[in-house]
């Protein structure tokens, strides 16, 4: 019997309409067509406390279990000041939490990166997101989709209005699964 492919989704922003989110979502919608289960995470409703020493509160617990649990990961963080944002810094800091795991961290998962940015720098994002992932052990899928002029990027249904972006999340999603089976056996 072949296991399940679990995909889980991290990023997301404050904003009320986040199109990171909504990147998210659209990398989920193709890895859930290649046949994974899908979660999303996004830092507005995880509302996690600042890292810190000592007792692990239960806010943090969802988060902790799913990434445990999931073969692979999409990340989506916008572009703030030229790095990744600290809400998204601070949920991956909680990852602190699988150090003691055996395999540590984020071993044989794979994890696809997409990044939102107001301008044109998107890829700084997916630049700064892909030290952390090779720091936590981490395997990065080689397409990436860094989004430029993010805030405009996004149709009232969460589709992409350049149907080539809408094509490569779907992509992502299904070669995430993929990739993820791949390292599975
Ligand atoms: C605090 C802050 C810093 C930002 N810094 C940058 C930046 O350095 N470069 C850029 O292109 N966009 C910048 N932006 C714009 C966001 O990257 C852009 O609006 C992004 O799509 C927001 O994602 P969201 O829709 O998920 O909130 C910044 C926005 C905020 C709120």
């Amino acid at each position: 019997m072949t296991t399940q492919i679990k995909i889980v989704g991290l990023g997301g922003s404050a904003s009320r309409r986040s199109s990171s989110t909504l990147a998210i979502e659209n990398v989920l919608a193709g890895a859930r067509n290649a046949g994974a289960a899908v979660v999303s995470m996004d830092v507005q409703t995880l509302a996690l406390p600042m890292y810190e020493y000592g007792p692990t509160p239960s806010e943090v617990e969802p988060l902790v279990d799913a990434v445990r649990s999931a073969h692979g990961m999409v990340w989506c963080s916008p572009l703030y000041h030229g790095s990744i944002s600290g809400a998204f810094k601070n949920a991956i800091d909680w990852l602190q939490l699988l150090s003691n795991d055996d395999p540590p961290y984020l071993s044989g998962k794979v994890i696809a990166l997409v990044a939102t940015a107001g301008g044109d720098q998107a890829l700084q994002a997916i630049n700064t997101m892909e030290f952390i992932v090779r720091a936590l052990r981490g395997w990065t899928l080689p397409l990436t989709a860094p989004i430029s002029r993010a805030d405009a990027a996004f149709d009232e249904q969460g589709v992409p209005h350049d149907q080539r972006l809408g094509e490569r999340l779907y992509t992502i999603g299904h070669e995430l699964v993929q990739a993820a089976q791949t390292l599975a056996k």
